[in-house]
């Protein structure tokens, strides 16, 4: 069908309203400004707030765009006169009752109440009377902050609780002006997605509490990222002062995470900054203490014994094991190092935990897939290989390997001749290496993770760590070339060449590098695409 808004043609699918019309083009609040409360693209329609309300040629009354058909023909104006003083009357009856909070209020600075009052508030109230007091800073649940009294009743929150997680806690008490939201006598807001509702709340109603009165957000600097909690890979904004991260929220790719996030995993930046980080290269020095060195000298030591031990026994006795956390440009340079070393023997442990059925998957790493299209199987040989003694040195990548799915602990490598740790936080690792290298986040570097469904997605450093650390592929690299490897002649690590030589070499990465993945990502090529309209 064919609709025209704002002398703009538009081609519409059968069925679509025309707030879903114009979201679908892309158009919504991105050249075509429709203001909206109660609508939110990935939940029911309620049609409760009349904010979206439109002029439609050849109706007498305006029409709310959130519930309105498109109709073949249809002529839609959304700037006229009495579309203005419309959503001057819904913004005057609104702010009745909201309290004067904006100074005081975490919202202030991203509240749709406020950009709307701004726009279509009137100076002054004409009302008399006193606003309604109700419940201030009343805690709801372990993440979540309630103020009953800026709540605007579009009913978001309610209709998340029961349509997404179908956890019901929230409800609508009361009827006609006496109405308000809150959680069912006895039953806290406690569900693993509870602070998408911080999300979808226009007003500063819900807030979460990790990050209430942290930061007023006109100061953050919001930047793509993805989520590394689990093998999804959800994309975020996140949001970054003084070179620390300070929250993650959700960022839309209908593909991936449509416009929500985990609590666990939007918690997950945390780990960012984390004091059990790996903040320097460790040796272990004669008398059997891990000493502090800097980068060059761990080279050296991590390659004199990886030269010393293949000059006697040949380089099958030397392992890798690879991090489903380390970037497929990290991975790639990993592969080709261990071919050029001649090693045969390598896997990728992957951490397994909870799913469910919204977002979460078992698989908590965000790149288990990239690396096993990279060629990284199992790991249940290395482990094997370890255990029969056919190992005597091994490079670990991440500590995975310590899970009770895999060696269950240290014990059986305390024997080995050399044990090379690539790591971002302490472990147990700590006991038997030889050689520790700190590395980065994927939060702290350029390069691409491929989520379960084959999505291979970019990641830029969002933060700089203020200590010294590498990539995976910047510590192989100079490795390779500390042992004059092929192919690991030059000095540098570049991830924008790494990308191109995966994608040169190897078919499931065709096409895709870090210049062409774009911010929605793309499919590898091996994996079956799915239904027409989710890929980019
Ligand atoms: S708390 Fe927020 S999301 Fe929930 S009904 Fe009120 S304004 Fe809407
Ligand atoms: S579902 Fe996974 S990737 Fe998404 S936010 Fe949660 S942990 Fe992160
Ligand atoms: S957005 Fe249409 S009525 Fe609320």
């Amino acid at each position: 069908m064919k609709m025209t808004i704002d002398d703009r043609e538009l081609e519409v699918a059968e069925g679509r309203t025309i707030l879903q019309a114009l979201d679908d083009a892309g158009l919504l609040m991105n050249g075509i400004d429709i203001p909206h409360y109660c609508w939110h693209p990935k939940l029911s329609i309620d049609g409760s707030c009349r904010l979206c309300q439109v002029e439609i040629e050849g109706m007498p009354k305006l029409q709310i765009a959130c519930n309105t058909p498109v109709a073949d023909g249809m002529v839609v104006r959304t700037k006229t006169e009495k579309v203005r003083k419309a959503r001057e009357g819904v913004m005057e009856l609104l702010l009745v009752n909201h309290p004067l909070d904006c100074p005081i209020c975490d919202q202030a600075g991203e509240c749709k109440l406020q950009d709307y009052a701004f726009e279509y508030g009137a100076v002054g109230s004409r009302s008399r009377e006193p606003r309604r007091a109700l419940k201030k800073n009343v805690t709801l649940g372990p993440t979540i902050v309630f103020d009953q009294e800026r709540c605007i009743l579009c009913r978001r929150c309610v209709r998340f609780c029961k349509e997404v997680t179908g956890t019901r806690e929230l409800g609508v008490f009361n009827r006609g002006d006496a109405s308000i939201v809150d959680t069912h006598p006895g039953a806290p807001l406690d569900n693993p997605y509870s602070m998408n509702v911080a999300d979808i709340c226009p007003v500063g109603a819900l807030t979460t509490r990790d990050f209430r009165f942290k930061v007023r957000v006109w100061f953050l600097d919001e930047k793509d990222g993805i989520c590394t909690g689990c093998a999804r890979g959800c994309n975020v904004l996140a949001g970054v002062t003084k070179n620390e991260v300070q929250r993650y929220v959700p960022r839309r790719n209908d593909a991936v995470n449509d416009t929500w996030l985990c609590d666990a995993g939007r918690l997950s930046y945390h780990e960012i900054a984390s004091p059990d980080r790996l903040r320097q290269c460790l040796v272990r020095a004669a008398d059997g203490v891990l000493e502090p060195t800097d980068f060059a000298a761990a080279i050296d030591t991590a390659a004199s014994r990886l030269r010393r031990l293949i000059e006697a026994k040949g380089p099958e006795v030397v392992a890798g094991i690879a991090s489903a956390h380390a970037t497929n440009e990290d991975l790639f340079t990993f592969k080709n190092f261990l071919e050029a070393l001649g090693a045969d023997t390598a896997g990728v442990p992957v951490a397994l935990g909870e799913s469910d059925e919204i977002l979460v998957e078992a698989e908590k790493a965000a790149n288990a897939a990239g690396a096993r299209a990279i060629g990284f199987g199992d790991a249940a040989p290395v482990v094997e290989r370890i255990r029969s003694g056919g190992v005597e040195a091994l490079i670990v990548l991440g500590h995975d390997i310590l899970d009770e799915r895999h060696l269950g602990g240290t014990g059986e490598l305390a024997a080995l001749d050399s044990v090379i740790v690539l790591d971002l936080h302490q472990s147990d690792l700590h006991h038997v290496a030889h050689v520790l290298f700190p590395v980065r986040h994927a939060a702290e570097k350029l390069g691409t993770l491929t989520n379960s469904a084959g999505r291979v997605q970019r990641v830029r450093p969002l933060v700089e760590p203020s200590w010294t650390a590498y990539s995976e592929g910047e510590v192989i690299t100079r490795l390779g070339v500390a042992l004059g490897l092929p192919g690991f002649e030059a000095a540098g690590y570049d991830p924008r060449a790494a990308a191109r030589e995966l994608s040169r070499r190897n078919p499931a990465f065709s096409g895709i590098d870090l210049e062409t993945v774009g911010a929605a990502g793309r499919l590898l090529v091996a994996v079956p695409r799915p239904a027409a309209g989710e890929d980019d």
